[in-house]
């Protein structure tokens, strides 16, 4: 199974991946923590990408294409894979298409999460994540069993930057602006799904169960 998560800020995208991930043993592809990574490890791409990443804006094409082009040509991809946050502009997208003919792994289905402005902002503000592991909560719809620590290791619960009310406003800008053309894009193509991103934890992972059985995903 080889899918595209698209859908805006807080749709719920990363959580599902999780899960999925785990159940169809495919690597989880998020551009969004391969960032934060480099981020945190301070390498020239991190360095570079902080700048975006903190007021909201997009990170140079040039950069996550490449990114991306060499993770999916990896080995543990070849029985399938989740993107998530990638892509988000229609040239990240005809070149991930481009790369991914080259080795014969074409995408299947991309997923949209059409997502209330309301469930975004309430989402976000709510989020916390996990220091050590990176697992994400939320401090009303997912709250850890001990406030502020992460339930599998412990570590300090934070408040990620671009989580921040401004940036937030930022980030759903720029996803207004860059998405319609992706979705034209892959509607085109006659693989865009559409799910709600306002469901709940559970309710999202029935209805993308359904829909893989449906489409006779593997
Ligand atoms: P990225 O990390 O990709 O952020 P995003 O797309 O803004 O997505 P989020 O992680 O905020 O949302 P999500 O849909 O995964 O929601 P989640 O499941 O976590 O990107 C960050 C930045 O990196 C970008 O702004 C950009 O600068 C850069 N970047 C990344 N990719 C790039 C690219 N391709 N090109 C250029 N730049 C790029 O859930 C959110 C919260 O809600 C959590 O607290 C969770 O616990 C809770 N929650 C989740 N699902 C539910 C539910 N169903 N019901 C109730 N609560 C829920």
């Amino acid at each position: 199974m080889r899918l595209v998560l698209l859908g805006p800020p807080g749709a719920g995208k990363g959580t599902q991946a999780k899960v999925l991930s785990k159940e169809y043993k495919i690597p989880h592809i998020s551009t969004g923590d391969i960032l934060r990574e480099a981020v945190k490890a301070q390498t020239p791409i991190g360095l570079k990408a902080k700048v975006y990443m903190d007021k909201g804006e997009l990170v140079p094409d040039e950069v996550v294409i490449e990114m991306v082009a060499q993770r999916v040509a990896k080995p543990d991809c070849g029985k399938g894979f989740m993107l998530d946050g990638f892509p988000r502009t229609a040239a990240q997208a005809k070149s991930l298409d481009a790369t991914l003919v080259k080795l014969n792994r074409p995408v299947d289905l991309v997923i949209y999460f059409k997502t209330s402005v309301e469930t975004i902002i309430q989402r976000l503000s709510g989020r916390r994540v996990c220091r050590i592991c990176g697992e994400n909560y939320h401090v009303k719809n997912i709250p850890p069993k001990v406030a502020g620590k992460c339930d599998k290791d412990g570590g300090e619960l934070y408040q990620r930057n671009d989580d921040k009310e401004e940036t937030i406003l930022n980030r759903i800008k720029v996803y207004d602006n860059t998405v319609p053309e992706i979705i034209s894009y892959y509607e085109g193509k006659g693989i865009l799904r559409t799910v709600s991103g306002d469901f709940d934890v559970d309710e999202a992972y029935d209805h993308l169960s359904k829909l893989f059985v449906k489409e006779n995903l593997k």
